[in-house]
């Protein structure tokens, strides 16, 4: 045991194509995490969800998935019984999923959906108990009306709200690992600031690992203790976030130029023609 929350290593997912052969979407996969902030950096399509998903037992039936290691708290994810993961899920380990559209239970009022939350995941908790700690939370996400929405309707909610009651779902549980998957993209800024805040108490107090997917270097660096930097399905670097302003690899200078700064100029998102790897080992020196 070596007391890490997560370990993975050679975390490899591909789908099947049409003519039958399969092609990988995250190729090799590594790293642990303790009871710290790790963020998960990348373009479009570089393989962070699946990621995430990957831990949660979670991928598309159409996925493969295999791994040397994927494991949770000791725990095997991959060879572990459906209904040990299921039980992982409902306490242990939360996903904020990147749209929280497909995440809500459409015919289900959100209080409900939040007071179930709670109650799986410490059923002593009565019910009236379970409503107090539901709309103290809808109000610590900052909605400005949390009766209205405990007894709204998931459709009944704009797009922004619907993610801070997903977020709200996941916090009640308090659970030893959550990943976040772009959990404050289609927030506001105070929204935003705010939600850090709660999550930045959770990994404190309740002494919580976290997976912050995103596609924010600057909030990831100044918000995450570690960082990952993903390309094309690969961990291309994996860096301090205090560091990140000065780090090395071609790629990862690529996305922080890429990023929009007050009188600056914007560069394009570079394209790697040759293996991340070499580039990381050499600096791109020909
Ligand atoms: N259900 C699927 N079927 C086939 N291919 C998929 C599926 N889901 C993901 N992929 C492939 O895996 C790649 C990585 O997907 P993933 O969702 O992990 O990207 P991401 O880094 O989270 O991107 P984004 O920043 O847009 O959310 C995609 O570009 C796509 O090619
Ligand atoms: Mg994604």
């Amino acid at each position: 045991m070596t007391g890490k929350l997560v370990e993975i290593d050679d975390l490899r997912v591909a789908f099947r194509q049409e003519d039958g052969s399969y092609a990988e979407a995250v190729r090799g996969v590594g790293f642990t995490l303790g009871r710290e902030k790790l963020g998960i950096v990348g373009e479009s399509g570089s393989g962070k969800s699946l990621t995430g998903r990957s831990l949660m037992g979670i991928l598309p039936k159409t996925a493969r998935v295999s791994a040397r290691t994927l494991r949770f708290d000791g725990n095997d994810v991959l060879s572990a019984p459906a209904e040990t993961m299921r039980k992982l899920r409902g306490s242990r380990i939360g996903m904020i999923l990147q749209d929280p559209k497909y995440s809500l239970n459409p015919v289900m009022r959100v209080g409900r959906q939040i007071v179930e939350s709670i109650r799986a995941g410490d059923p002593k908790i009565g019910k009236t108990d379970a409503e107090k700690i539901a709309i103290d939370m809808l109000e610590a996400v900052q909605i400005r009306d949390p009766e209205r929405v405990f007894r709204a309707y998931p459709h009944e909610v704009s797009g922004g709200m619907g993610q801070r009651v997903m977020i709200a779902m996941m916090l009640v549980r308090e659970p030893d690992l959550l990943i976040a998957d772009e959990p404050t993209s289609a927030l506001d800024v105070t929204v935003q600031a705010r939600v850090l805040d709660i999550l930045d108490e959770l990994v404190t107090r309740r002494n919580m690992g976290l997976i912050f997917i995103s596609h924010d270097l600057g909030l990831v660096s100044r918000f995450c203790d570690r960082v990952i930097v993903m390309y094309a399905g690969q961990v291309v670097e994996e860096i301090a976030a205090k560091d990140l302003e000065n780090a090395t690899h071609p790629y990862t200078q690529g996305l922080l130029n890429c990023m929009p700064r007050i009188n600056g100029s914007l560069e394009p998102l570079p394209v790697l023609d040759r293996d991340p790897a070499w580039l990381a080992e050499t600096g791109g020196a020909k």
